[in-house]
C-alpha cells in the first residue's frame, strides 16, 4: 500500500470533524475567540439554527493584514509559543478553530487592527480562499459563517432540528457568559427573540449569575469559596432543595474555560448524594483557578475536558467544600445520616448492653436496587437494616426537624380507633395496624411479629403513580378545570418544547398551552391529583422533556411524565394523617404493585422484627 500526504483541504476537514461537530461549537469557538482578543462587547447573530448564519462581531483588538493571512492556516496562532504549551492562558492554542469552520462552510472575516490604516477582510468557501482585500470596519472582528456542512453534506443530516441547535447556541452563550461578567454579550437573530447580558459593574460575578440564571438561584445558594495548595475554588451550589430534573444547570469552569469535566461531575453527584435522591441534579455555578502547569487542556479537540495533574485533589476540595457549605447551611438533617444518628445517641451517654450489635453495623447502606417491594402474591418486605440513611430531598420539611426532645405526643395516635377484632386482622396483614405518626411524616404500624414504619410521602406517591398509569393505560385519566388558568414564566426553550408535547400531556391530564413566547398558561391539571404546586410540577415536566431521547415510546415517555406528577401530587411529609386514612394507605399499598418503593427508588417502608428489636435491647 501507497503512504500519501494527505493535502491541507483534507486535513482541515478531519480536523472540523472534531472540533465542528454542530453549530453550537462554532458559536463556542468564535465567541472565545472574542474573548482571547480581549473584547468587551461581544454580539452573536444566528439564523437557521446557526446552519444558515452564524455572525461572531467583537471589539476586540483585531488583526493586522499578514496576521489575518495566518489565521485561517491550519496550526497558525498568536496565543502560544513553542515551549508554553503548559502554560495556556487563553482559551484558543491549537491554531484550528477558524481553518476547519473554513473547510466546511463559507467562512469570511473582517478585522480591523490599530496599526492598520483600515480593516482587511478574507472569505473562504469549503476550504478555497479569496485573496485578503480591503474593507471597512472602525473596531475589532466580525467572523460570519454560512451554510454550515455545505461541503460535507453527510455531516448535516446528524444535526437536529433548528429549534434545537438555536437553543444549543443559547446554552454556549450563557455558559461562556456566566465565566465573563466584564463583557456584555448579545444574542439575536431570525430564529430567536433577542436576549442581551449587559457587563456587570461592580458586584461582577454575582450579578451575571443572577442575570443567567435567575435571582432565585442565587437566594437559593450557597456561597463557596475555598482553597487547597494552590488550587482555588468559588462560586455558588444551589441548596439540596433547589434541585432540578436533570443535569444542565451545572456549570463549571477550569481557569475560566467552560467545560464538563467527568471528575467534577462525579465529584458533585457525590457531595450531594446524602441529601438529594438519585434523579435530582443540584444547581452548581463553580470557579476553578489553578496554576496552568497544573492542569492539561490539551485533552480533546473541543476543550471541554481538562485533566488535573491531582484529581484528587481537586475532587477533594469540591466534594469538601460542597459538603461543609452544606453542613454550615443546616440543610443537612441529622437523619440523613445514619451514622452521624448514632453518633449523637453515644454522645448523650447511651451505652448498649454488651450482647447488643454494634448499633452502627445495624444500619448498612441502603440497597434499594435489590428492593422490590410486594405484591399481594409475592411479600417481600425490606430487610430491617436498610433505608435509614438517605432523606428525600424533595420533602424539604424532613430537613427542618424538631429536636427530638421537644416531641412530647405522636402526631396522630391510631390506638382507640377500630374494634379489637379488626385490629387483630389487621395486624396479620403485611403491612399491619396503623398506631401511630410521628413528625407527621412517618406511620407507624405493628405486624405480628414486628412493625412497620411507612414514610408516607414516598408511599403516597407511588400509588398515585400507578393509579395514573392505569387510567392511562385505559384512556381515562380524569381532569379538572381551573378556576383560573396558571399562568407560568419559562425561557423560550421550555414553551417551545411543552407546547410540541401538549397533546402527550393532555392524554395524562394536563392541559396547557404557550401563553406569549416566554410564558405557558395551564388550564386543567389531572383530577386525580387534587391541589397541587402547577410551578413546580411545569418546571419539573419542561426539564424533563429537555433530556427525552428520541428513541423513548410514548408509554415510556408518558410514565415519565406520571411519575413527575406523582410526586407532586402526593401527601407531602408534614401533613397529619387521620388513622382511618393510615389504615386506607396500608391497605392501598399491600393491594399495589410494586409499592414497596418510590419514583425515586427509595423505599415506602421498612420493617423492623420483633426479634431484631429485642437484641437491639440485648433481651437475645
Ligand atoms: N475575533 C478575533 N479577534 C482577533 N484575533 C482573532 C480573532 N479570531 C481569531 N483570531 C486570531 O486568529 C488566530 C487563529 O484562530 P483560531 O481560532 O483558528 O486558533 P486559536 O484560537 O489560536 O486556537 P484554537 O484552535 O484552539 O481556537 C488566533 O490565534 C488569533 O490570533
Ligand atoms: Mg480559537
Amino acid at each position: 500500500m501507497q503512504v500519501r500526504q494527505l493535502s491541507e483541504d483534507v486535513i482541515n476537514r478531519i480536523a472540523a470533524g472534531e472540533v465542528v461537530e454542530r453549530p453550537a461549537s462554532v458559536a463556542k469557538e468564535l465567541i472565545e475567540n472574542a474573548v482571547d482578543a480581549g473584547a468587551t462587547s461581544i454580539e452573536v447573530v444566528t439564523a437557521g439554527g446557526g446552519k444558515t448564519l452564524l455572525r461572531v462581531s467583537d471589539n476586540g483588538l483585531g488583526m493586522r493584514k499578514e496576521d489575518l493571512h495566518l489565521a485561517v492556516r491550519r496550526h497558525c496562532t498568536s496565543k502560544i509559543t513553542e515551549d508554553d504549551l503548559f502554560d495556556i492562558r487563553t482559551l484558543g492554542f491549537r491554531g484550528e478553530a477558524l481553518p476547519s469552520i473554513g473547510s466546511v462552510a463559507r467562512l469570511s472575516i473582517q478585522t480591523r487592527h490599530q496599526d492598520e490604516p483600515h480593516a482587511w477582510a478574507v472569505t473562504i468557501e469549503g476550504g478555497a480562499e479569496q485573496p485578503i482585500a480591503p474593507a471597512a470596519r472602525k473596531k475589532g472582528t466580525v467572523v460570519e459563517v454560512r451554510d454550515l456542512f455545505f461541503a460535507t453534506p453527510a455531516r448535516l443530516k446528524f444535526l437536529k432540528s433548528d429549534r434545537a441547535e438555536a437553543s444549543a447556541i443559547t446554552e454556549i452563550v450563557r455558559r461562556i457568559a456566566l465565566a465573563y461578567p466584564e463583557i456584555g454579550f448579545s444574542l439575536s437573530g431570525a430564529d430567536r427573540q433577542p436576549q442581551t447580558w449587559a457587563p456587570a459593574g461592580p458586584e461582577g460575578r454575582l450579578a451575571r449569575i443572577s442575570q443567567i440564571l435567575g435571582k432565585d438561584f442565587v437566594d437559593n445558594a450557597m456561597e463557596i469559596d475555598a482553597e487547597r495548595e494552590g488550587v482555588r475554588l468559588t462560586g455558588f451550589a444551589g441548596l439540596p432543595t433547589y434541585n432540578r430534573g436533570n443535569a444542565q444547570q451545572q456549570f463549571f469552569f477550569v481557569n475560566g474555560r467552560p467545560v464538563k469535566d467527568k471528575l467534577l461531575l462525579s465529584g458533585l453527584r457525590g457531595a450531594y448524594a446524602d441529601v438529594l435522591a438519585r434523579d435530582r441534579h443540584p444547581v452548581v455555578v463553580l470557579f476553578i483557578d489553578l496554576e496552568p502547569a497544573l492542569v492539561d487542556v490539551n485533552v480533546h479537540p473541543a476543550k471541554a475536558d481538562v485533566r488535573f495533574r491531582d484529581g484528587q485533589l481537586v475532587r477533594g476540595l469540591l466534594v469538601g467544600s460542597i459538603k461543609q457549605g452544606l453542613v454550615t447551611s443546616g440543610h443537612r438533617s441529622s437523619t440523613s445520616n445514619a451514622a452521624v444518628a448514632m453518633e449523637a445517641i453515644r454522645a448523650t451517654g447511651f451505652t448498649g448492653p454488651a450482647s447488643a450489635p454494634r448499633p452502627a453495623a445495624a444500619y448498612a447502606p441502603p440497597r434499594y436496587e435489590r428492593q422490590s417491594g410486594f405484591s399481594a402474591r409475592d411479600f417481600a418486605p425490606v430487610p430491617a437494616a436498610t433505608g435509614f440513611s438517605e432523606t428525600p430531598a424533595t420533602s424539604a420539611p424532613h430537613l427542618h426537624q424538631p429536636a427530638i426532645a421537644s416531641v412530647i405526643e405522636p402526631s396522630a395516635d391510631a390506638r382507640a380507633f377500630g374494634e379489637a377484632s379488626q385490629e387483630d386482622t389487621a395486624t396479620r396483614l403485611p403491612l399491619g395496624a396503623a398506631r401511630a405518626q410521628i413528625h407527621e411524616t412517618y406511620l407507624i404500624a405493628q405486624t405480628e411479629d414486628g412493625m412497620v414504619i411507612v414514610d408516607q410521602h414516598a408511599a403516597h406517591e407511588r400509588l398515585v403513580y400507578e393509579r395514573l398509569k392505569e387510567s392511562l393505560a385505559q384512556k381515562a385519566v380524569a381532569r379538572q378545570l381551573l378556576l383560573i388558568p396558571e399562568v407560568i414564566d419559562l425561557p423560550e426553550e421550555d414553551v417551545a418544547r411543552l407546547a410540541e408535547r401538549a397533546g402527550d400531556l393532555e392524554a395524562v391530564g394536563l392541559v396547557l398551552e404557550p401563553f406569549g413566547p416566554g410564558a405557558i398558561a395551564v388550564r386543567e391539571t389531572p383530577a386525580m391529583l387534587g391541589e397541587i404546586d402547577i410551578q413546580g410540577l411545569v418546571r419539573d415536566l419542561a426539564d424533563e422533556l429537555a433530556e427525552w431521547e428520541t428513541a423513548e415510546t410514548l408509554k415510556e415517555r408518558l410514565d415519565h411524565v406520571a411519575a413527575t406528577m406523582a410526586c407532586h401530587g402526593s401527601v407531602r411529609a408534614g401533613r397529619r394523617m387521620r388513622p382511618e386514612e393510615m389504615n386506607a394507605l396500608l391497605r392501598d399499598m399491600e393491594a399495589t404493585p410494586l409499592s414497596g418503593q418510590c419514583n425515586h427508588g427509595r423505599p415506602t417502608w421498612v420493617e423492623l422484627k420483633l426479634n431484631d428489636i429485642e437484641r437491639l435491647f440485648g433481651r437475645k
